[in-house]
């Protein structure tokens, strides 16, 4: 009997591990024999380059700005080495010099943020002359024939939204959506291509999970709480900008960073568990929102949130895809961070702490493709300070979109990140985004050797 029950007990694992294992592979291609000049992009193809307003342009005041001086419970700095965003690339007075780097590149289109910040520096007050900067650095953008894609919040907020409560608050909300119907009333006239919020998991994850962004919280509840906000805000932006004028012709879209995660041990249940619960949180929750109205999160004892709005189904008319890597997870149920993160032997790491994953692209751009819409990719690019694997990387992965384009997957455009090195985020100045690296005393920008496998893609697949 006893023996019956234990036979049961490792039927029903090894059944559950191998549908796990059936439903959710690792995709991985045999590089080796694969030949990454292969690729075609179709005519209408949009090549850009992508920047956000506190990463590059300088003296922002807000929520990043004072977590940046700030230490951590155990003493140690937010930044790296104590890091401070400071000026920056200087791009808020060099982006008539920025203009021209981007047109050498041979792209035609740049994404970029505004900062709110800089608009509405108190709750009761737009400031004219920022609003002017941005609509003079649109009509720079257009005579020079650069389409601009407008990014309403990349990660930063001023710091009386912040005091508020940010979006911790559903009663926010309508603050933020007044905010962009107000940007949206003095640009749209210029920029069709808007993105609402860029990616609202890592917003909510790294700010209130792992503390790694501000407010530096850790708390899984109210993480869970903070991105249905987020994507609430973003559906509410979405319905209130497409009635505006302009609004009918505008491509408004919600940007999202894919990040798969697999589980270290293919066998181990926990493994499976904590990596799907993981994807549940930062991936699904987002997608299955768009699609179906229904947001929910279902994680007993650390976070539990359902919610409905039909009117989050088809809020978005593309989908801004950011991706970069997946993550392996081992669990470590004991450890208060429940798992930790590993590498594969023979992957090639890049300088953040994930892996070269061509083909993660591909699956990312699958898992987007269930809304049905046109997908951009409004991020992709590496950290490579050495600048011995960004040609790799570029090859690799643009070989992976042009294959799904090619299997009939929707995407209708690339932007590399970064134009430029900048400030990235809780790893400061270290890590060179940048098809351009930036001399930060001389504010130099010079183009990677590693940037001409882009820039010769580009032009191969530009329509002249
Ligand atoms: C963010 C960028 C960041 C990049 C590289 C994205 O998640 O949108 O702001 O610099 O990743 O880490």
């Amino acid at each position: 009997m006893i023996m019956g029950f234990i036979a049961s007990i490792v039927l029903l694992y090894i059944a559950i591990v191998a549908h796990f294992n059936y439903w959710y592979p690792e995709i991985r291609w045999d590089w080796n024999n694969i030949s990454t000049d292969d690729i075609s992009f179709p005519p209408g193809f949009v090549w850009g380059t992508a920047t956000a307003a506190h990463q590059v342009e300088g003296n922002c005041i807000n929520n990043w700005s004072e977590f940046e001086k700030g230490t951590k419970d155990d003493g140690k700095p937010n930044i790296k080495d104590n890091q401070q965003s400071g000026i920056a690339c200087d791009h808020w007075n060099k982006y008539p010099e920025d203009i021209d780097l981007i047109k050498k590149l041979g792209v035609s289109s740049y994404r970029f943020s505004v900062e709110w910040s800089k608009i509405q520096p108190e709750h009761d007050t737009y400031d004219m002359d920022a609003i002017n900067h941005y609509s003079k650095m649109i009509d720079a953008l257009l005579e020079n024939n650069i389409t601009p894609v407008l990014t309403l919040h990349h990660f930063t907020h001023p710091l009386w939204f912040e005091r508020l409560g940010a979006f911790e608050k559903e009663e926010n909300i309508a603050l933020f959506v007044s905010f962009c119907e107000r940007v949206f009333k003095e640009y749209s006239h210029k920029v069709q291509y808007w993105c609402t919020i860029n990616e609202p998991a890592v917003v909510s994850t790294q700010g209130y999970f792992s503390g790694m962004f501000p407010p530096g919280k850790q708390d899984p509840q109210l993480s869970a709480v903070v991105l249905k906000n987020m994507l609430e805000a973003h559906v509410q932006v979405y319905h209130r900008l497409k009635k505006m004028e302009n609004g009918s012709t505008a491509m408004i879209g919600l940007v999202k960073n894919i990040n798969h995660f697999e589980p270290w041990r293919r066998w181990h249940i926990i493994d499976w568990l904590i990596s799907q619960s993981v994807n549940r949180f930062f991936n699904d929750s987002t997608i299955d929102f768009l699609r179906t109205g229904k947001f929910s999160i279902r994680l007993p004892g650390l976070a539990w949130i359902v919610h409905y709005n039909p009117k989050a189904i088809g809020s978005t008319d593309f989908f801004g895809l950011n991706y970069y890597s997946h993550n392996h997870l081992k669990s470590n149920l004991f450890s208060k961070e429940l798992f930790s993160l590993h590498y594969k032997d023979g992957d090639i790491m890049t300088d953040m702490p994930y892996t070269i994953y061509g083909e993660g692209i591909y699956r990312a751009i699958k898992t987007g493709s269930v809304l049905n819409v046109p997908i951009i990719i409004t991020e992709n690019g590496v950290a490579d300070e050495m600048d011995d694997i960004r040609e790799l990387y570029i090859r690799r992965y643009l070989y992976a979109v042009s294959k799904a384009i090619s299997d009939g997957y929707d995407v209708s455009g690339y932007y590399y990140w970064s134009l430029m090195d900048n400030f990235e985020w809780a790893f400061g100045y270290d890590m060179k985004f940048g098809l351009y690296s930036v001399d930060r005393s001389s504010q130099e920008r010079t183009l990677r050797y590693g940037s001409k496998a882009f820039v010769e893609i580009v032009q191969k697949n530009s329509q002249s």
